[in-house]
């Protein structure tokens, strides 16, 4: 069921028109709402307090999430039902946490040849070449763990860009260097490409594709015809979505650099959110709570984006793995059964970290018309610093400034007689903290805004586990690659495809 058909949608934007009555200056002086909206998940402290609502708009919005049946819908992710329905197919990055993985041949393999190549240390640079989820995934997972890597330097290739390739080739040899094809369809022009100018680059050196190159895919058999050893294709299940699948062979370049002892602490992380968001009551569930806020801010607050700003500089790529994670996933504008969706789905997700984001578009999220809710993720130990000087001084200033900013965004400070200074406040934000960042806190915090993704995916009604928004630009590519059907083009197109 869509939202606009849920009962408890009409309910609810009468709630948000007297919401505006209130005040988070009052609403967070309320010590008992508050302990209400404070929760612990794994190393997680989840403070939902900054936002806008009351115990009503709560019990209201755990109404539209019962009579959503999200809790049934969640178990039928996890029992493996097609509920991709566009594909067919289940969603099974679940089961990727899960311990009965430990024994199975394919966790072996991979395991043994992490391993390998640690213990060998044959290679000095491993080069991930890999677009979206095969790349934001692993690389903001081996950026937010860089004090736990101690094998070989990873580089990330992503963009058709040559610069991109070429650049990251200017620091490696052929002699020492692992490519990994990392794709679950082994079809995605800008990976192929990118690879095919690898397999050139080692060519200068007479290296065989065989000792070079080793894939994560869900299309064994394209990898295989593409001229990677079997040994070295390390499949998954095509249930696992791209931006889901951090946790599958689409994890390797992470293994490699962070061992699989850490590996296995980032999965046990995720499963305790998994077993959270499995078997907790809706009112308790904080990934299905921060998934109502989702809606409750986006259709009846209408704040049409959501900022996520991480006080933690190693997660600076966490914002926009969460952008595809979330925009991907619900950036739709038809419901379960086709319908058009009478209100609209995810927001714009975007966000940088703080401090630098303070000296950027703060200024905006604090007088700018529009309010925009935001997540703020803190770190309140530094981790992996190796410094002379007070730098715990540094870490004490960015913990107190991304508090002093959601107070300020909460407070304001009005000001009638200068416009332009005052600050009306009342600006909302969640905060999200935990002691020092380790691979169990990453794998919780990844999977739970994967969980906060599904939640409010099945709120809306829609599936967030397909991605056919991508193919209309796929398709012109081809079709001007190869000067096909020219005359549908405007004439705009001309100039371009003569370019150099
Ligand atoms: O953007 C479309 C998409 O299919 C993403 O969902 C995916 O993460 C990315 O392209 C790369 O796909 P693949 O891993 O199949 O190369």
């Amino acid at each position: 069921m869509q939202l606009s058909k849920n009962p408890y949608t009409h309910i609810l934007k009468s709630l948000a028109e007297s919401s505006k009555k209130l005040k988070l200056s009052n609403l967070l002086f309320d010590q008992e709402r508050s302990k209400r909206l404070e929760f612990k998940l794994g190393g997680l402290n989840i403070d939902l307090s900054g936002q806008l609502i009351d115990d009503d708009i709560l019990q209201n919005l755990i109404a539209l999430a019962n009579a959503a049946e999200v809790k049934k819908k969640i178990s039928e992710l996890d029992q493996g039902n097609p509920i991709n329905f566009s594909e067919k197919c289940k969603v099974s990055h679940l089961d990727l946490r899960k311990k009965a993985r430990f024994e199975q041949k394919s966790w072996k393999k991979i395991n043994t040849f992490v391993k390998d190549i640690r213990q060998s240390k044959k290679f000095k640079n491993i080069v991930n070449i890999g677009i979206g989820g095969s790349y934001l995934g692993p690389l903001t997972a081996y950026t937010a763990l860089k004090p736990f890597c101690d094998g070989p330097t990873v580089h990330f290739v992503s963009n058709l860009d040559p610069t991109s390739i070429s650049d990251v080739l200017s620091l490696c040899e052929q002699e020492t260097t692992l490519f990994i094809i990392n794709s679950k369809s082994f079809t995605t022009g800008e990976t192929l490409h990118n690879a095919e100018l690898a397999k050139s680059w080692l060519k200068k050196k007479n290296i065989l594709i065989k000792n070079s190159f080793v894939s994560a895919t869900s299309s064994k058999v394209k990898a295989l015809a593409w001229g990677i050893d079997e040994e070295n294709v390390f499949d998954f299940d095509v249930g696992v979505g791209g931006r889901y699948s951090i946790w599958s062979p689409v994890g390797l370049p992470v293994m490699l650099a962070i061992g699989m002892q850490n590996f296995k602490s980032f999965l046990a992380g995720a499963r305790v959110v998994d077993e959270h968001f499995l078997n907790t009551d809706i009112k308790e569930n904080v990934p299905l709570l921060m998934g109502l806020i989702r809606v409750w801010n986006r259709n009846f607050l209408e704040h049409s984006s959501h900022g996520i700003i991480p006080y933690d500089q190693r997660l600076s790529f966490f914002p926009s793995f969460i952008q595809q994670l979330e925009m991907e996933s619900n950036g739709k504008k038809v419901d379960v059964n086709g319908e058009n969706l009478t209100m609209p789905a995810s927001p714009v997700i975007w966000g940088e970290v703080g401090n630098n984001a303070q000296h950027s578009f703060f200024q905006f999220l604090h007088q700018g018309k529009e309010t925009v809710p935001i997540d703020v993720l803190i770190a309140l130990s530094p981790s992996g610093v190796s410094l002379d000087g007070d730098w715990e001084e540094s870490h004490k200033r960015l913990v107190i400034n991304a508090i002093a900013q959601v107070e300020a965004l909460a407070h304001g400070s009005l000001n009638s007689c200068e416009p332009h200074k005052d600050f009306q406040g009342n600006r909302p934000a969640t905060i999200i903290s935990w002691d020092a960042t380790d691979p169990f806190t990453v794998g919780s915090l990844i999977a739970l805004y994967e969980s906060i993704t599904i939640s409010s995916g099945f709120l809306w009604g829609i599936n967030s586990f397909d991605q056919w928004g991508v193919e209309l630009g796929k398709k012109l590519e081809r079709q001007l690659l190869k000067r096909e059907n020219l005359e549908q083009f405007s004439p705009r197109v001309a100039k371009f495809l003569n370019s150099k």
